[in-house]
């Protein structure tokens, strides 16, 4: 089946490590040109390289997306490297931390939780999206065309206890997909969210993960009744996969969706 991707140009936010990078090697391997965000350069710089020594082209462009201006730049640079924006996925939803930073919050109790955190993920699963949807949007208007993808999670739709604030600015990223769905579909633009159950992203084999992070992957698979659905975590290119289809000729039809992509860990 042809995708109608080659050549398109695709900014993928977060991409430099986890399904970003999945989704970037994916979307290269279809003859996408990417454009590979993250915060940190590193990251974003490496996934780029990967996609060269597959073939593909792509640049790498550091930019924290909670960043109005910064996205705007990320976007001009993009454009004048490799053409106008015609795929954006919004990824990156887990806030990056600056080396050495010691950041509050994570799994915790709401009542005990600190402002602070809530505001890390507000930002960036609801600003990061609204900031790069509102700089490749009007673009996509004039060309008459292009495909939004944000990622969300499960817990946007049913909830996650401990996760409140990151429940909650993912419900809000599907909202504002939903709202822009309406209003760009006469040019001829789709709008999609994916929902994420847990994903076992590791560039790394388990037994050479440090020993805490051992301990936060054990946790997260005993807490995920995935016996209930395909009993395994989904892999970054589960995710890929479906983020190829969505941006491709071949999901003309479809706008303002959730797909689910969580194993039936959720079936809402
Ligand atoms: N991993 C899971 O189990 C899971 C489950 C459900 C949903 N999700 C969603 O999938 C998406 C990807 O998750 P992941 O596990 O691959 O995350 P990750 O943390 O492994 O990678 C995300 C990348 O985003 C970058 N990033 C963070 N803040 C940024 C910012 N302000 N600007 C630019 N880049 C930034 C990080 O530097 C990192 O390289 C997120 O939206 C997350 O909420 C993940």
């Amino acid at each position: 089946m042809d995708l109608e991707l080659k050549d398109k140009v695709a900014l993928v936010t977060g991409g430099g490590r986890g399904v970003g990078r999945g989704v970037c090697l994916r979307l290269a391997a279809e003859g996408a040109k990417l454009v590979v965000n993250d915060f940190h350069a590193r990251r974003a710089e490496r996934v780029a390289a990967e996609v060269r020594e597959q073939g593909g082209q792509a640049i790498a462009v550091e930019a924290d997306i909670t960043d109005l201006a910064a996205v705007r730049a990320m976007v001009a640079r993009a454009t004048e490297e490799l053409g106008p924006i015609d795929i954006l996925v919004n990824n990156a939803g887990i806030p990056a931390r600056r080396e050495g930073e010691e950041v509050k919050g994570g799994w915790e109790d709401f009542h005990t939780s600190e402002p602070e955190s809530w505001q890390r993920m507000i930002d960036l699963n609801m600003y990061g999206t609204m900031n790069c949807t509102h700089a490749v949007l009007q673009g996509m208007v004039e060309r008459r065309g292009g495909k939004i993808i944000s990622v969300m999670s499960e817990a946007g739709r049913v909830g996650e206890a401990k996760l409140a604030a990151y429940s909650g600015a993912k419900a809000g990223m599907l909202g504002f997909s939903k709202a822009i769905a309406r209003e760009v579909g006469k040019h001829c633009i789709n709008v999609n969210v994916v929902a994420l159950g847990a994903v076992d992203a590791k560039e790394v084999p388990f037994e050479q993960l440090s020993e805490s992070a051992q301990q936060r992957t054990k946790k997260m698979f005993k807490s995920y009744p995935i016996g209930r659905g395909l009993q395994r975590l989904s892999r970054a290119s589960d995710v890929a996969d479906a983020i190829a289809f969505l941006a491709s000729g071949r999901a003309q039809y479809i706008t303002g969706q959730v797909l689910g992509l969580s194993g039936g860990f959720a079936m809402p």
